[in-house]
């Protein structure tokens, strides 16, 4: 296992392809896939496109929607971290999570959030980065206040409404996250 980012309780890791068992639950659980898709779970196909799709952002930016690991335990309990983003025509990097339900509350997102962003920001001097939820998704909206994130607009993503929040990093080698 390619460890790249830690918090206390959890390991940011490179995806590999036989993830596919041990990320399925999360991916197929529609209160997981509420606020992402409507609801819909991912189908094997597009969980093995989504791991190939992570390990060439690795490759080629040094970022990606990490898997996250529990250091207790050794489980795969949902992905966190920075990815590109087309979004109204523009591209940006956005920033994302997604756990498995059951460790939802405990601050996990929050804190795999900080490093990964901490990380893409000062590796790949990043500018500014986005994340973008549903209205509806409190606990989404809650942690991009935390991660100092602001309101930018409304929007509206493969059919569904969105809110688009946004930082901005200018100087990032010096700044503190
Ligand atoms: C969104 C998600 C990742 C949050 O994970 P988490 O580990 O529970 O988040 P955290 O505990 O780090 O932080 C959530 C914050 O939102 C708050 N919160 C949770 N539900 C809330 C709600 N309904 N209304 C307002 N605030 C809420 C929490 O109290 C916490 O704030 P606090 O630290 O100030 O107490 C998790 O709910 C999830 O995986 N949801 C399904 C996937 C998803 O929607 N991903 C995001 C798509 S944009």
């Amino acid at each position: 296992m390619q460890v790249h980012l830690e918090t206390e309780r959890l390991w940011l890791c490179a995806w590999e392809p036989d993830d596919l068992a041990a990320a399925r639950p999360v991916f197929t659980d529609p209160d997981v896939m509420r606020y992402i898709n409507g609801g819909k779970p991912r189908s094997d196909d597009e969980i093995r496109k989504s791991i190939a799709r992570q390990q060439n952002h690795l490759r080629s930016l040094g970022f990606c929607l990490w898997k996250l690991i529990q250091k207790s335990d050794g489980r795969l309990i949902g992905d966190c971290g920075l990815q590109p983003l087309e979004l109204d025509g523009v591209s940006e990097i956005e920033i994302g999570w997604r756990l498995a339900k059951e460790y939802w509350g405990r601050g996990f997102a929050t804190d795999a959030a900080l490093v990964a962003l901490h990380h893409a920001v000062e590796y790949a001097r990043l500018e500014r980065v986005i994340a973008i939820a549903m209205p509806e998704n409190r606990a989404s909206l809650h942690i991009m206040e935390k991660l100092g994130m602001a309101y930018e607009r409304a929007s509206q993503k493969d059919g569904f409404d969105i809110v688009v929040y946004a930082r901005h990093f200018a100087g990032a080698a010096s700044k503190k996250i």
